[in-house]
């Protein structure tokens, strides 16, 4: 398995793109399940978890072309199965995001319960009970979700929580529905929007997106389109954190700052000097940073998906931050590996403590979950001497080349393959 290694110390300068948001990629590629014609998306990422979801969709008959530049064209004129097996989907619990798509256009779904991980449980609960409310008869046999409509019927849905592939399963399930749908209480996540803007293009009617109603009426078919995935905001605030803890000067290109609102206001509060133009971000950061409390909440609350980068931050801070992880039941899986680098961290059911420290001592750290993955890099970026992250195969799941675009801001980060990890 491969390792990063890291040499922590060196300030980072320089500039670096920013590639498009994998939560948003992820479900507007199981949008081309909902119609005959070609998709044309460009600014895809080259990650693992898009790799898988190729996979997947190819399991289903869908035909992909990967090329050069970042763009992908794929087209489900000829699907043959209408079945996600549980080899793929356990790799991946976004695959879930077949199922509304599948139901919608051809009446009928068997997919894989995805299984939890190690941020959570993670059911799929309101998936299924949406899916019923527009008249599906679906229920759950050997572990897989089976699911049947001859035409789905629009109705009005709310959902016990607010789940971001949740309001994405229900809205490309009711896109194609008789009638009217109304989801309340809908994630209003800008990659939600990114999918609702795709299936506006492809002749969808939605409006509300990016509110916590979203409202579709139904129509009989849907035709290709061409999209732009959306910046990455959570690789942008990854760099921003990184840049945080081992200080210097970046400009990250390609990045949708009105995307990132809460991640800039904690990163300023820490001390970051930070400045914004319409695709770009700069920030600096010349000193110990300042400790910075956190609650995690749905969008536009701070994304727990940058709770731990943020953490690796606050490990280094000049007094105590508290940390309060409200959307997932296990998301402290880095704890562990940062007190391994000199960090004070104490646990309290869904609240951190962090006591921020003068330094960091790089160690052999174990990467456990994807966004876990970032923050010790993040950590073993500021900490002293040699760190060695283990399990990197999380991280290649959400960031694309990081020790890459690393090292052109001057890191010293390198990647160690099979045998010379031994
Ligand atoms: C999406 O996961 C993201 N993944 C996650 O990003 C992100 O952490 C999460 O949203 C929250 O923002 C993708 O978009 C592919 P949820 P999702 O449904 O949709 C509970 C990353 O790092 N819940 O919004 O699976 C659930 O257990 C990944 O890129 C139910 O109980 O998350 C959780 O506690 C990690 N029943 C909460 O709701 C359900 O039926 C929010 O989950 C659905 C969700």
């Amino acid at each position: 398995m491969d390792k990063l290694r890291i040499v922590g110390g060196t300030p980072l300068r320089g500039e670096i793109s920013i590639s498009g948001a994998k939560n948003a990629a992820l479900p507007i590629l199981c949008a081309g399940l909902l119609t005959a014609d070609s998709l044309s998306l460009t600014n895809v990422p080259r990650l693992n978890d898009i790799s898988t979801t190729l996979r997947l969709l190819g399991n289903l008959g869908v035909r992909a072309e990967r090329h050069a530049d970042e763009s992908v064209t794929i087209t489900a004129d000829q699907i043959s199965s209408l079945e996600a097996p549980y080899d793929l989907v356990k790799t991946m619990r976004a695959s879930i995001l077949v199922l509304g798509p599948l139901v919608a256009r051809f009446g009928q779904a068997r997919v894989s319960l995805p299984g939890g991980c190690a941020i959570g449980q993670r059911p799929v609960e309101q998936h299924i009970q949406g899916l019923a409310a527009l008249g599906a008869d679906i229920h759950i046999e050997h572990g897989y979700v089976v699911a049947r409509a001859t035409r789905l019927k629009g109705a009005v849905i709310r959902t016990d929580m607010v789940t971001v592939t949740g309001t994405e399963n229900l809205m490309m399930a009711a896109v194609l529905a008789e009638g009217q749908t109304v989801l309340e209480n809908a994630a209003r996540e800008p990659e939600v929007v990114d999918l609702a803007e795709l299936l506006i293009k492809m002749g969808a009617r939605i409006s509300g997106h990016g509110s916590d109603r979203i409202v579709i009426d139904g129509v009989e078919s849907l035709h290709g389109a061409e999209h732009r995935i959306i910046p990455d905001r959570i690789e942008a605030g990854s760099f921003l954190c990184a840049v945080g803890a081992a200080r210097g000067d970046i400009t990250l290109r390609g990045a949708a700052p009105e995307t990132m609102g809460a991640t800039i206001a904690k990163l300023r509060e820490a001390g970051l000097e930070i400045t914004c133009g319409d695709d770009w971000i700069k920030a600096s950061m010349d000193k110990r940073p300042r400790p910075v409390d956190i609650r995690t909440h749905e969008y536009p609350g701070f994304a727990t998906d940058m709770q731990a980068q943020l953490m690796a931050l606050d490990t280094l801070a000049e007094g105590t931050s508290v940390i309060v992880e409200t959307i997932f039941e296990n998301r402290f899986m880095h704890v562990q590996e940062l007190l391994r680098l000199g960090a004070h961290i104490d646990i309290d059911g869904h609240t951190a403590v962090v006591r921020g420290a003068p330094r960091l001592s790089g160690a052999t750290v174990m990467a456990t979950d994807l966004r876990a993955s970032a923050s010790l890099v993040i950590a073993g970026l500021a900490a002293e001497g040699e760190t060695l992250v283990e399990r990197i195969y999380h991280l290649d799941r959400g960031y694309e080349r990081m020790e890459h675009k690393l090292r052109t801001l001057g890191a010293r980060i390198d990647r160690l393959t099979g045998k010379e990890t031994t």
